[in-house]
């Protein structure tokens, strides 16, 4: 069986990165999360003092970027690839909602884009790939053999990651999550550098009223159709 690549993009919360790591492992793939990229360098802004009163410092971020490595590496507890920034695990520390608010306008900067997609070209060299993330059909791989586009309500996605870390134990409310969805929804879709569209050989995929069995059993089929 040959060995392709598979593109999944679409908005925050629609169960991407769920679908895409099982399809990954039922076909013995690489899966790649770049939003897990894009938090770190979020993440690094944050500790280093980059951001006040939710204002980033771009040109310090930009500045710090040759400094910046990003790795995965197998957790053998859970058996997912954790992020690690400069040799250090955060993949914990990348999932809080102060993240999610910097995020966006970190994932703007054509400097921090520039860097992230080069290392995610290097990743697909050998196929055998699944990615997530918003601009991998468009840009990062857009001749990827499959690219599928997901999205679900708003009030559906912000209810999914609300009920995510409330079950992690973060203190946080639906009103806050849904408005995070919304503007990442509104940056993401609108920058100027590789925003947030579908690709127009992309397949739709709308999860709102879609267990994640069902999302999975579709994109294998998909899969199995292409390869
Ligand atoms: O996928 P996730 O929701 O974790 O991504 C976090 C953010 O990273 C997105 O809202 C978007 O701003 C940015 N991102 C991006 N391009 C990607 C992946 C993520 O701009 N390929």
């Amino acid at each position: 069986m040959r060995r392709i690549i598979i593109a999944i993009d679409g908005h925050s919360s629609t169960g991407k990165s769920t679908a895409a790591k099982q399809l990954a492992g039922h076909l013995d793939y690489v899966y790649v999360d770049t939003g897990a990229m894009y938090r770190a360098i979020a993440f690094h802004a944050l500790s280093s003092n980059l951001v006040e009163n939710g204002s980033l410092d771009k040109q310090a971020l930009i500045a710090a970027l040759p400094g910046l490595a990003i790795s995965f590496k197998l957790n053998p507890d859970t058996h997912k690839a954790d992020v690690y920034l400069n040799g250090t695990n955060i993949e914990k520390e990348i999932r809080t909602l102060e993240v999610s608010n910097i995020v966006s306008p970190v994932a703007e900067i054509s400097e921090v884009r520039a860097k992230l997609v080069e290392q995610q070209q290097a990743m697909g060299q050998e196929r055998g790939i699944v990615m997530d993330g918003r601009d991998i059909g468009t840009v990062v791989f857009p001749n990827a053999e499959l690219k599928v586009f997901m999205t679900a309500a708003p009030e559906v996605r912000a209810k999914r990651r609300y009920d995510e870390l409330v079950q992690r134990g973060d203190q946080v409310t639906y009103e806050e999550i849904h408005k995070n969805v919304l503007q990442r929804d509104h940056i993401d879709s609108t920058r100027e550098d590789s925003p947030l569209i579908q690709a127009k050989d992309a397949r739709l995929l709308d999860t709102s009223e879609m267990s994640r069995e069902e999302q999975f059993e579709l994109l294998k089929k998909w899969a199995m159709e292409t390869i």
